[in-house]
């Protein structure tokens, strides 16, 4: 399975709406809230990039994102359900979406700064707070982001969200003290079920992105052409 990615950030944002379609301009006329809209506008437009690059589609008003009942948001082409799945995230003046054919994924942008160890110990599993307090100093507010930004795109993956306790999903990052660029690997088990599911994470400035895909489906488990089971996603 492939997964693929695009991060934007505000510059690339259109100022008017004609590339949107008429139910996100229903969406978007229902917010009020300036940032909201303006992470909305962004989220859509990061989005219908990424459809629109893997469906081959240059004509953004054929394709259109719109949250399901959940939240979790859905590509529409021509009016009916694309088969890739996405997943979106916004946070400052960056977007990320990240897209795969048919298989669950979640993503998150997430900002690397100091938390408190009350947050940590509220949200965290207790081997999630070992692995914080074992971290070297320099790399532990990294570490935090991380853990929390994974079991962020996991509970997207699952469709909940904060509805479900953090603590049900345990993430094991990989490489947390990692110096060089490009993606890295974590798991997150999903408890009581045991569900294993696989990511990557990576660091853009002072931001960390991560991406959780469903290891559990058919299509991620093959091994295709001998490439590894889980190959790191790729840009847009
Ligand atoms: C999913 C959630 C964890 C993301 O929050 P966040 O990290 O602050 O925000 P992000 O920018 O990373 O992600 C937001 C995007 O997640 C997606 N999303 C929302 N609910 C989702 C769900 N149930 N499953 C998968 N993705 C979801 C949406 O695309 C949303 O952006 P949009 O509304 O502009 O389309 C959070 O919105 C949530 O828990 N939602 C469901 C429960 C809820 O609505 N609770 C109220 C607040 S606690």
């Amino acid at each position: 399975m492939t997964v693929r990615w695009l991060l934007l950030s505000q510059s690339a944002l259109p100022e008017g709406d004609e590339w949107l379609g008429t139910e996100e301009r229903k969406v978007l006329r229902g917010l009020r809230f300036p940032k909201r809209r303006a992470e909305w506008r962004l989220g859509r437009f990061v989005a219908k990039n990424a459809v629109s690059s893997f469906a081959g589609i240059d004509d953004f008003n054929r394709i259109q994102i719109i949250g399901a009942e959940d939240g979790a948001p859905e590509a529409w082409i021509d009016g009916e359900r694309a088969d890739s799945s996405i997943s979106l995230s916004h946070r400052d003046r960056l977007a990320a979406c990240v897209i795969a054919e048919g298989t669950p994924v979640g993503c998150d942008l997430e900002a690397v700064e100091p938390r408190s160890s009350r947050f940590v110990n509220d949200f965290f599993t207790e081997r999630e707070r070992m692995a914080v307090e074992t971290t070297a100093d320099a790399h532990r507010a990294r570490q935090v982001a991380l853990t929390w930004s994974a079991k962020e795109s996991a509970l997207k993956v699952l469709r909940v969200g904060l509805r479900r306790d953090t603590r049900s999903v345990e993430v094991e990052i990989d490489d947390v003290e990692a110096l060089e660029a490009g993606w890295h690997p974590l798991r997150a088990t999903v408890n009581p079920e045991g569900r294993i599911l696989r990511g990557w994470w990576r660091q853009e400035n002072e931001t960390v992105l991560t991406i959780v895909s469903d290891e559990d489906t058919p299509s991620s488990t093959a091994s295709v052409s001998g490439e590894p089971m889980h190959s790191p996603p790729r840009r847009l």
